[in-house]
């Protein structure tokens, strides 16, 4: 079996729910249930035997310890995170203290359990820690795509935590040999997408007839991948990745966010067009610039391709029509989130009424 962390979240649960479809083994599934975890997500496992869901913190030391030696999993997968970039500037302490300090007590646990492992299933057993693209920086728009080899240059309090957090565990491979997988992946979409972040905001925004705030002059660049892609490409590198190796994950699908922005119109205008006729896009509003805001960011995935022969399946245009469809097709999810403590973060953020 294995053991997730952070799988009531939007990635770490499309990925639970693709790995009991696809594959099988049992998980054990550890969140904190902040607000970005939701257990209505994962409603269709209820009943299922081969999922165990725990809430508690990848920092409890003694919670993980006792799940580990309890489960005996082959692999751990650490989606765990405060993960919003917005939510980092306003309040940076969560995030150091889940990303860094939390990650740092996780691999403490999973280190004191490896140890004790006979030597073949030490050997056989993985951490796999998903990262992000945004540790690397930001790139004008001559550079070339992110590599691994790329610096680390974090801007945001959300990329730095990210960064450190990926120091910890390359540290804990080559100081203590602990058999580790980094992931650093682009920006993600999808299913189950939490309405803070842009693509699921617009859409939601948009039929409840909202403003669609674009900050600054819309022009930064994003390079999105649609989730379920993602999850195939850590399934792929927790398979066959070499340990103590990182793979940059990615779609080729650089896109700037007001194009984003219009493209979910133009679906929305065809799918479910506005009452009074007129177009979606009429919502878009400009509003203020996030303080230190990224550029441009854009993967280079070249080395995922050719050593572990992965390749996405969505194209961004067949992803975003998913998208936009199962946002339309799933409103007792949305209107769930949505009637939420997400209220009370949209009216700080935003302004009430937001
Ligand atoms: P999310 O915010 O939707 O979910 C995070 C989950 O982690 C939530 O269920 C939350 O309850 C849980 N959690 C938070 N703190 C915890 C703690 N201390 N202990 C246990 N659980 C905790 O995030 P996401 O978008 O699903 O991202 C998952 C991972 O992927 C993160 O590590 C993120 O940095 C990384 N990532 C995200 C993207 C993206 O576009 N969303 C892209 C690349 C990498
Ligand atoms: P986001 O989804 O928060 O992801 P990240 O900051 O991790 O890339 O934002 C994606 C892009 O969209 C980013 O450049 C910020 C921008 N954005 C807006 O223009 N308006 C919004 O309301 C939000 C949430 C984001």
């Amino acid at each position: 079996m294995i053991l997730v962390t952070g799988g009531a979240g939007f990635i770490g649960a499309n990925f639970v729910l693709d790995w009991l479809a696809c594959n099988g083994e049992p998980v054990v599934n550890l969140d904190k249930l902040t607000y970005a975890g939701n257990l209505q997500t994962l409603g269709s496992l209820e009943q299922d035997p081969r999922h165990r869901f725990v809430r508690g913190d990848i920092g409890d030391r003694e919670l993980v310890s006792r799940l580990l030696t309890e489960h005996r999993p082959r692999a751990v997968i650490n989606f765990a995170a405060e993960s919003h970039v917005d939510r980092s500037i306003h309040g940076p302490g969560d995030f150091i203290q889940t990303n860094v300090v939390g990650t740092f007590n996780l691999l403490e646990a999973v280190r004191d359990y490896w140890s004790t492992l006979a030597e073949g299933e030490k050997q056989d057993f993985r951490f796999l820690h998903v990262s992000t693209d945004e540790v690397y920086g930001t790139l004008t728009a001559e550079d070339a795509p992110f590599c691994e080899t790329n610096r680390y240059e974090p801007n945001s309090p959300y990329s730095a935590s990210k960064a450190a957090s990926d120091h910890l565990v390359r540290a804990w491979h080559h100081t203590y040999g602990l058999p580790v997988l980094t992931t650093n992946c682009s920006n993600n979409y999808g299913p189950y997408h939490f309405p803070e972040k842009l693509i699921p905001l617009v859409i939601l925004n948009a039929l409840a007839g909202k403003p669609l705030p674009i900050y600054g002059d819309g022009q930064q660049i994003r390079d999105w991948l649609y989730v379920k892609d993602h999850c195939s490409a850590i399934r792929r590198v927790l398979e066959a990745g070499k340990t103590g190796e990182t793979y940059n994950v990615g779609g080729w699908n650089e896109k700037a966010n007001l194009d984003v922005v219009r493209t979910i119109c133009a679906i929305l205008d065809e799918l479910q067009p506005r009452a009074d006729g007129k177009p979606y896009a009429e919502q878009i509003t400009y509003v203020a610039d996030r303080p230190g805001h990224d550029r441009r960011y854009a993967i280079d995935a070249r080395k995922l391709e050719k050593e572990l022969g992965w390749k996405p399946a969505e194209t961004f245009d067949s992803g975003i029509r998913k998208t936009v469809a199962w946002y339309l097709a799933n409103r007792d999810w949305t209107d769930a989130v949505t009637s939420g403590t997400y209220r009370q973060w949209m009216d700080k953020h935003y302004g009430a009424g937001a």
